[in-house]
């Protein structure tokens, strides 16, 4: 395996690139970490990390300690440039969700000035489809004798918050090069860290595989909300109707619950239906599909509380999957948040995961909110909500969207 060290300048240090820039620096890369954020850069250059990732903090301890790793406000020469800055949504001429790529340019014309022939430009952001060629045209309108002279790739991540670090390792890698010589050093770098397979492709097609993985996530989870709707209906249950068709050998149903969260399924799907509006009809639907099942469980609450002639509504869960405490695009959060807004009863919020100082509610200790709740609305799969006693809830009203209360 070829091993070359060279000078790397990671552009964002945050989920996705302080663990790359790290790993490359424990790899014997001399890493220089971009962040504008001034605290996060102080907190890293004295080996300790500003976000929460199991076993990062021990990296970037030791990528620090090596010499290999240094942050900073503002990039330098190096030989390869990794930008990994978000890439959320934002409204821009009339559409709500469109994508919002002013980190990206501005990353890019952060490094225009240091650039120098032959270096490799690496877009692991997730961006919509033409974002490496934009990144291209950027740095040649500002440094036109570099026209040909400059490699730029998109190189998208698919690691899972909790997971990162093995999968930075494991995972398969697509490379979408503008160019030959672009994809061939772009696989060369991930070669030097990665024990996946390193797919090459061009820029657009890399781009838009990203985007459908979460697409294709995205619309079956869809399907299974709208089964979810569908089963309470007809007065089915819609976890053991799903667990029987899927064993049908071809048949892969997700699982439904309060809506879709996070900051990469509910958002990437966007960036297709933003690229292709007249297309896209069955991604933009299941988008809708996820962004209504909210409403249709504060229907389903403001129902069941409207029995009661002083509910106290106890809910479990406010972050978007279970076992973390990342609240990004929440379903749950919202619906509490909207809850608290109604005048249908007490509501006593419950997260075992999420810091009382994060939320500008009052939280309650899941004991206490067994014992008090007439109806207990369930958002999500946390293990301390899987193990509660179902003897001690069975004279309460129960609105289960993760199917754990079974
Ligand atoms: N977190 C994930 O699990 C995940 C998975 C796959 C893909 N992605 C994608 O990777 C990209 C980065 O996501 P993330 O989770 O690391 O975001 P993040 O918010 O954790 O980190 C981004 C960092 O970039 C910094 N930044 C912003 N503008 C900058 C600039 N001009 N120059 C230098 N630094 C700048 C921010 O201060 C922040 O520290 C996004 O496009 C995201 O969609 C994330």
């Amino acid at each position: 395996m070829q091993r070359i060290s060279q000078k790397i300048v990671v552009m964002g240090l945050g989920y996705i690139g302080l663990p790359t820039a790290s790993m490359l620096a424990t790899k014997g890369h001399q890493v220089l970490g971009v962040d504008v954020n001034e605290a996060a850069v102080a907190t890293i250059n004295s080996g300790r990390i500003h976000i929460i990732e199991p076993d990062l903090d021990i990296l970037v301890r030791s990528a620090v300690n090596s010499g290999n790793l240094k942050a900073s406000l503002t990039p330098e020469e190096g030989d390869t440039f990794i930008i990994a800055v978000p890439t959320p949504f934002m409204e821009i001429e009339g559409n709500p969700k469109a994508p919002d790529l002013t980190y990206v340019e501005a990353a890019t014309r952060a490094i225009v000035p240091v650039l120098r022939e032959g270096n490799l430009v690496i877009l692991e952001s997730t961006s919509p489809v033409g974002t490496t060629e934009l990144i291209y045209k950027i740095i040649i309108e500002t440094r036109p004798e570099l026209a040909g002279k400059i490699h730029c790739a998109h190189c998208p991540e698919r690691v899972l918050p909790g997971h990162i670090l093995r999968e930075l390792v494991d995972n398969d890698r697509i490379i979408g090069g503008l160019s030959k010589a672009a994809n061939e050093q772009a696989r060369d770098l991930y070669k030097s860290f990665c024990n996946g397979a390193i797919l090459l492709t061009d820029s657009k097609t890399a781009e838009l595989s990203k985007l459908v993985e979460n697409s294709f996530r995205d619309v079956n989870i869809a399907f299974a909300n709208e089964l979810s709707m569908i089963c309470d209906k007809l007065g089915i249950n819609v976890w053991e109707m799903i667990s029987l068709a899927n064993r049908h050998p071809r048949v892969n149903i997700l699982q439904p619950g309060p809506g879709v969260g996070g900051h990469c399924i509910a958002v990437d799907p966007w960036f297709v239906v933003a690229a292709a509006p007249e297309q896209a009809r069955l991604i933009r639907t299941a988008r809708e599909v996820n962004d209504a099942k909210p409403h249709w469980v504060i229907d389903k609450v403001k129902a069941k509380a409207a029995r009661f002639r002083d509910p106290v509504i106890g809910c479990l869960g406010l972050t978007f999957k279970a076992n973390i405490d990342d609240m990004r695009e929440s379903p749950s959060f919202d619906i509490v948040k909207d809850l608290l807004g109604q005048n249908i009863g007490k509501i006593m919020a419950c997260d075992p995961n999420v810091q009382a100082s994060k939320v500008n509610f009052p939280l309650f200790d899941l004991k206490q909110v067994i014992k008090e709740a007439d109806i207990l609305l369930l958002l999500v799969d946390h293990t301390e909500f899987k193990d509660i006693d179902l003897d001690t809830i069975k004279d309460k009203v129960v609105i289960d969207t993760k199917g754990v209360l079974r």
